[in-house]
């Protein structure tokens, strides 16, 4: 049990004391932060050196708002420093993943052997006409192949596109299509809820309009039948058995392209994050490092899907290059019951667990005996990510599954940071729960007003980040105009996040969520404007608005006000029909959980749809706020009365 104290009305917890830790005490930490921001050259340029270059970099950073450059003029390549330097320093017998399938068989990869895979399947990529900043589209499942698709690319600098398992085959086909993939990487099926899903047929689907796509790699898992077309299709297994085994890694600049992956925004279509070589590199490890604490006789276990930013910095790169043992799950935290998550860290012995708030949630709610019921003594460290964490779940996290002695790390950060940027460190920072604490090395935070000033402690506001750090996002793929905007536009030369919040008198950061049309579903994050397109591409719909209520699993639920066509009548049959139409066009995921009929949405007189409204009525909230402004205030009764 460690110590705890109310300040302010708050609970504050202090951090157990480890001397073996990365960072073992606040002042080291504050020691450290001072330095990172006074001089951050010199700070980059030292943690840089932990790191295999070919060519050491010198110049540290360009900085060019919006665009900065990191390690430029340094050469690196990350799968050698993800795997063959653990391997050449003596580790090759480690375990690097060990993977659990969701029907409960498991299989173990060595750094050993993480490596012969990946250059395998680096010449696979070759031989396929891969070359070097081509983009590589990878649809699997959580598997091992997953990782070592991923490394290969990097081993031969093709970019990766990773697309969520999640996504049906027009959203892959959006995606594979803005990427221009050459070669696209998938699976017979995934196994979820011992259900499967078809993720080849998806890509069959999605390539009859993919021009770009000249080959399948497909690995496969499930063996349900699928269709292979001859010239363009090949089995992972054989491409991988007919390769050299031998594959020399590309001498790559530190800004070299390494991955776009999509997330939402506020326009219907996603936007393509790009995160180039270096900075990633040093950005995403040296994070890892800290926060998770990372030691060699660790057993780390990360939640997320490798389709999304937390899978990628996470689950593959930040773990693997501190050489570190990596738990990969295939299927869902209940199947075949709700104690699944608490057998597998049970199982292997689990010492760190990074999972998110909406998990939390599902677990309290399946109840305390599930983790009661087995052996939790192995975990150290826990972590939270996605969503803000609200006090009640993280109190349950530390006592039900921490039992008081693991310290918790709620870790703010989005897919364009690329890394973690505030978090507490485990063995030094006193946290608050609800509150992700401090700022990471290098990272400036600051709360600042509609006006751009700096609001005052606890003043709610706009969270904005003063200076650029080594794994920002560097552009929108194929559309700078929209980084600048997106992100720089709002506040000159100030990087945007679209989060709302408040630093108390500690200076410690309290998140409350997006103040922007996107909403963290679940951990997801979806733009209320592609919902909205996915529902007006239905023939019925003639309008449609989407926005969020306070759901106390999901965190946010979605629910869409829609106006029918001339004629058409909103039965029940047509509301499924509907929600069906939007998983159909998306993912499952972004079936929306609920669906009001409206005769018109609300709108001012210049027809802009006044959403504050529609998420009062959503919430069930008495609607506060102006509405003279309204072209046609009768329409708010219409609209509270569907239920
Ligand atoms: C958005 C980013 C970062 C990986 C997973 C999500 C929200 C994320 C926290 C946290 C409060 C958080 C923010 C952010 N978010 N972590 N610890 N506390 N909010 O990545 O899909 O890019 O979403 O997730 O709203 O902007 P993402």
């Amino acid at each position: 049990m460690t110590g705890s104290s109310v300040r302010g009305g708050v609970t504050v917890f202090e951090p157990p004391i480890d001397h073996r830790a990365t960072i073992p005490a606040i002042a080291t930490y504050d020691a450290m932060y001072r330095e990172s921001v006074a001089n951050p050259e010199a700070f980059w340029r030292e943690q840089a050196r932990a790191f295999h270059w070919y060519v050491e970099p010198t110049q540290i950073l360009d900085w060019s708002p919006p665009h900065a450059k990191w390690f430029e003029d340094g050469t690196t390549n990350l799968s050698v420093n993800c795997v063959d330097r653990h391997v050449t320093a003596g580790h090759g017998n480690r375990a690097a993943l060990i993977w659990e399938g969701e029907p409960g068989e498991v299989r173990t990869l060595t750094y050993g052997q993480l490596l012969t895979e990946v250059e395998r399947a680096a010449n696979a990529l070759v031989t396929l006409g891969v070359s070097r900043g081509d983009r590589v589209g990878i649809y699997l499942g959580m598997v091992p192949e997953a990782a070592v698709a991923m490394l290969a690319c990097a081993r031969i600098g093709a970019v990766h596109t990773v697309i969520f398992g999640g996504f049906a085959s027009d959203a892959l086909a959006d995606r594979l299509n803005d990427a221009s993939a050459k070669v696209v990487v998938t699976q017979d099926g995934a196994y979820r809820r011992t259900a499967i899903v078809p993720l080849k047929d998806n890509v069959d689907k999605a390539l009859e309009r993919c021009p770009s796509v000249q080959h399948v790699l497909v690995v496969r898992r499930t063996l349900q039948p699928i269709a292979m077309r001859a010239g363009r299709d090949r089995e992972w297994k054989d491409a991988l058995a007919s390769a050299k085994p031998r594959c020399a890694p590309a001498e790559l600049p530190a800004e070299h392209p390494l991955f776009i992956l999509y997330t939402s925004g506020t326009t219907g279509k996603p936007k393509g994050v790009l995160h180039t070589t270096g900075g990633y590199m040093v950005g995403t490890s040296v994070t890892a490092k800290h926060v998770f604490d990372l030691r060699p006789e660790d057993v780390y276990f990360c939640t997320a899907d490798v389709g999304w930013i937390t899978g990628h910095s996470y689950v593959v790169y930040g773990p693997l290059a501190n050489g570190a043992t990596v738990l990969m799950y295939e299927g869902a935290p209940n199947t075949p019951n709700e104690g699944r998550i608490w057998d597998l860290v049970e199982r292997h012995r689990v010492t760190i667990l990074y999972t998110a708030p909406t998990a939390i949630r599902a677990f309290v709610r399946w109840g305390d005996q599930h983790p009661a019921a087995r052996d939790l003594g192995s975990l150290r460290l826990l972590g939270s990510v996605g969503e803000p964490i609200n006090p009640e779940a993280w109190l349950w996290y530390r006592r039900v599954i921490g039992h008081d002695r693991c310290p918790i790390v709620d870790t703010w950060w989005q897919t364009e940071t690329g890394a973690i940027m505030i978090s507490p460190l485990p063995y030094a920072t006193p946290t608050k729960p609800g509150s992700c604490s401090k700022p990471m090395f290098g990272v400036v935070p600051r709360i600042v007003r509609e006006d751009g000033t700096t609001a005052d402690a606890n003043e709610s506001g706009l969270l904005v980040i003063d200076q650029p750090w080594p794994s920002m996002l560097r552009t929108v793929w194929g559309d700078d105009a929209r980084y600048r905007e997106t992100y720089f536009g709002r506040f000159e030369g100030v990087y945007f996040t679209g989060d709302g919040a408040r630093c108390d008198e500690d200076g410690y950061f309290w998140v409350v969520g997006r103040v922007d049309d996107v909403l963290n579903v679940a951990g997801h994050r979806l733009g209320t404007a592609e919902i909205e397109s996915a529902l007006v591409s239905h023939r019925d719909v003639a309008e449609a608005a989407a926005v969020g209520r306070p759901d106390d699993l999901k965190g946010t639920a979605v629910v869409v006000f829609v106006t029918l066509k001339g004629g058409v009548e909103p039965t029940d049959a047509l509301r499924v029909a509907l929600l069906d139409h939007v998983a159909a066009e998306i993912g499952k995921f972004a079936r929306p959980d609920a669906i009001r009929f409206a005769p018109a949405l609300p709108k001012t007189r210049s027809g802009k749809i006044v959403r504050r409204l529609l998420k009062d009525i959503a919430a069930g909230r008495a609607i506060s706020g102006d509405v003279t402004t309204l072209e046609d205030a009768s329409i708010l009764e219409a609209l509270a009365k569907d239920d």
